[in-house]
């Protein structure tokens, strides 16, 4: 058991009560519920003996750890991989079609690794292994440690998919009509893949018709572009998805009707002398939207984070000039700051965050925070910032999601080194609002 209290506990990060984690895994949605199973070690906080944990959420940002799903057996961990509704039976595991079966596609860490599936017919509680978990994809013999399958239902071909990695710079493609018999589609090639692929279509925002597909690795390089049921074909990229020091293995739900929902581990953290390690990122939506510069992923908290909204300290337009801090008195370990403000006669700005610095310099768009650093443009010295700040991570979202940056951090112990100021010069303060984000653990 966890009060949830302890010193570096996230407040509205999901963690594991005790024990460490890594990548989400089985993201889905079923009947009001977002699942959220996640690599695990139930004995300890390294890595090691790989189970599928479990948690559960009704808003996605408030969760409830349920026992572990999936364990090890056969002498293999159950490594990455992801879950979806199969709403035809086209498996045939729901006996009825009253409830459907959620089925898990994992890889089995046994080498030569192969890919296999569970499935479970009381809304995720319980899961069973298909065929005792033997493999429905064989090792390939491409590389022994082929892995991360990742599932999903492509409607205009009637087929299930399967994205898998199966070497470094190759990820496959499968299809199926029952999710047991995979047959080879293709494979997409390219020098920077490594590990935990994900792929979605996305409307391109405000031009109807227009979508494309987002295909990207562990580290969230992603390339946009087509994918007709066979083949994927890039037209852009690979691009930067997150520019901060621990945003990796990311995944989006599967069967969510209106939004794209992604999280990811924030890897590296470092929490000491806690029962649990390691942290997931913050869940947020995301969208495509053409630029100058053309199609570009945006990242943005979901709107749920509205339900952790405490008291709100809000500054009216104002100008910013040396020797002002706004920020004095802040002791909050959690909270999301809104920031609006016109730079064009201003130096660089910054914010100092448990005495960590975000600094952004409007000459040369770059932003830098926690050893980071990316390119952020303002247009005319106008720029727009969001950072979320928990006790152990800070997540910068730039101009509406253009840029976000994931980083964790460990506080110094009773740090109340807050402050925002230029470096020189006045900056004219359209929007700084700070809402205290009240724990998620309830
Ligand atoms: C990525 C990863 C996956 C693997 C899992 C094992 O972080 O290495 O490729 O399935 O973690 O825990």
């Amino acid at each position: 058991m966890t009060s949830y209290k302890e010193p570096y506990r996230p407040r509205c990060h999901f963690t594991s009560v005790t024990g460490w984690l890594n990548d989400p895994n089985g993201l889905v949605f079923y009947k009001g519920e977002y699942h959220l199973f996640f690599q695990h070690n139930p004995k300890g906080t390294e890595w090691g003996n790989m189970t599928w944990g479990h948690a559960l959420s009704a808003d996605l940002v408030q969760w409830h750890q349920l026992p572990d799903a999936i364990e090890p057996y056969g002498g293999g961990m159950i490594y990455s991989g992801s879950a979806a509704v199969d709403h035809n039976n086209s498996a045939g595991f729901a006996p009825d079609r009253g409830e459907h079966a959620l089925v898990a596609c994992f890889t089995h860490a046994h080498k030569p690794y192969g890919q296999a599936l569970a499935f479970s017919l009381d809304r995720g509680r319980t899961w069973i292994l298909h065929d005792h978990g033997r493999h429905v994809v064989p090792n390939q013999g491409l590389d022994e440690c082929e892995r991360d399958p990742k599932i999903f239902w492509h409607e205009p071909s009637r087929k299930w998919i399967m994205v898998l990695w199966v070497k470094k710079g190759t990820v496959r493609f499968f299809k199926s009509n029952d999710l047991k018999a995979w047959q080879y589609a293709s494979d997409f090639l390219t020098e920077y893949f490594y590990e935990c692929p994900d792929i979605f279509e996305l409307p391109i925002a405000a031009e109807t018709p227009g979508s494309r597909w987002i295909l990207h690795d562990a580290a969230f390089n992603y390339w946009i572009g087509f994918f007709d049921g066979n083949a994927f074909r890039a037209e852009t990229g690979p691009l930067r998805g997150d520019f901060g020091a621990n945003f990796y293995a990311a995944q989006t739900w599967n069967n969510m009707a209106d939004r794209r929902v992604q999280i990811a581990w924030m890897r590296n953290g470092k929490y000491p002398g806690m029962p649990f390690s390691q942290q997931m990122s913050f869940p947020c939506a995301l969208t495509l939207l053409r630029s100058a510069a053309g199609l570009r992923l945006h990242r943005q908290p979901v709107e749920e984070i509205k339900l952790l909204y405490d008291t709100l300290s809000y500054h009216d337009s104002f100008t910013l000039k040396p020797g002002m801090n706004p920020l004095a008195g802040i002791e909050e370990s959690a909270f999301d700051l809104h920031f609006e403000a016109d730079l064009s006669s201003a130096g660089a700005i910054v914010f100092r965050i448990y005495g960590r610095e975000i600094r952004y310099a409007p000459g040369q768009h770059v932003i830098s925070a926690l050893g980071q650093a990316a390119r952020l443009t303002s247009d005319n010295g106008l720029i727009k910032l969001r950072i979320i700040v928990d006790r152990t991570s800070i997540e910068i979202f730039g101009n509406e999601g253009a840029v976000s940056m994931s980083s964790c951090f460990i506080p110094d112990s009773g740090s109340t080194d807050f402050k925002l100021y230029t470096e020189s010069g006045n900056a004219v303060i359209k929007d700084l609002s700070i809402h205290r984000l009240n724990s998620i653990w309830q």
